[in-house]
């Protein structure tokens, strides 16, 4: 059960939503008032446990007024603004940020993607096959989690969450310049010779999927990976006396990831590599039996 934390009221603010009235709380960004009206505003760098990046412009907006258009994840509502979600200008933006992504990475595995490419009718082929891509093998080095930066957006959330908005461990930058740009360890060196501590922070706000733990990554490459297939319980780590809540991720009997809730007031969708990584010893395998 999560706690509901009490904060202070906060005046609501009118603004108009695609012409229509709404009110949305002082200090709520356009995304939030977007979503409470039920409008299906597309998103990449924006975490709802981070401070936002506006890294990729995928969920821009018109705001009367503006002479750009602005990042819904991070625009805060004023009185008397006059928002619109689905302009032209809008879904053209969002359709070449779509194509330019699409077109450089592997989005196979990024939850929504194909739903809005085919929406903005964004082609990523129209570069043609010479059109560079960000192509490497998966780095595997280690038995807890996999790096596949052929699917990485350079969304900075695994260096935020890793850095100083949760972890502190700042075991991950951003290396390179230009399209050469990428998430490193110090001197790339693998993950086992780095300061990673194995949180798994990292994993649990990656939106693409380029960070994934091995048992997904194993079992998407034998075929066998099906969310439709999996169930998810929240219960709480035994691990020490904290209190994290982890929510199990289980198909065929077996827990194969755990995430834990983000409006958790304990973990924020945070955890140690023990709640993240340490459950191996209530799964029903012979060699656990002894
Ligand atoms: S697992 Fe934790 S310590 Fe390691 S890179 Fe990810 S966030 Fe940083
Ligand atoms: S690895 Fe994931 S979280 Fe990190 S920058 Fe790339 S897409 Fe974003
Ligand atoms: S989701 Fe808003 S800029 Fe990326």
């Amino acid at each position: 059960m999560t706690a509901i934390p009490l904060r202070p009221p906060r005046r609501l603010v009118d603004l108009t939503l695609d012409g229509e009235p709404v009110r949305a709380p002082e200090g709520s960004t356009l995304l939030d008032a977007c979503r409470a009206a039920g409008k299906d505003v597309p998103t990449l760098c924006q975490g709802d446990t981070l401070t936002p990046k506006n890294a990729c412009r995928v969920c821009v907006v018109e705001v009367e007024g503006s002479r750009t258009l602005a990042p819904a994840c991070s625009r805060r509502v004023e009185p008397g603004m006059e928002v619109r979600t689905d302009t032209e200008r809008a879904r053209h933006s969002r359709k070449v940020v779509l194509e330019l992504l699409a077109s450089s990475t592997d989005l196979s595995t990024t939850p929504g993607a194909a739903e809005w490419i085919e929406e903005y009718g964004a082609e990523p082929d129209r570069f043609g096959a010479e059109a560079a891509r960000v192509a490497e093998e998966p780095k595997v080095d280690n038995d807890l989690y996999v790096r596949d930066y052929s699917k990485c957006v350079l969304c900075y959330k695994c260096v935020d969450a890793c850095g100083e908005q949760w972890q502190n461990t700042f075991a991950i930058a951003v290396a390179g310049r230009g399209f050469d740009a990428r998430i490193s360890t110090e001197h790339d060196a693998p993950l086992t010779d780095s300061a990673c501590v194995y949180c798994g922070n990292c994993v649990e706000v990656c939106p693409t999927g380029a960070l994934s733990f091995k048992t997904e990554f194993d079992m998407r490459a034998a075929g066998t990976w099906d969310e439709s297939a999996q169930t998810e319980t929240t219960t709480v780590c035994a691990y020490c006396g904290v209190g994290c809540n982890l929510t199990l991720h289980v198909q065929d009997n077996e827990i194969v990831k755990v995430t834990s809730p983000h409006d958790n007031p304990v973990t924020h969708g945070n955890l140690c590599i023990k709640g993240r990584f340490g459950y191996q010893h209530v799964q029903n395998h012979a060699q656990n039996q002894d």
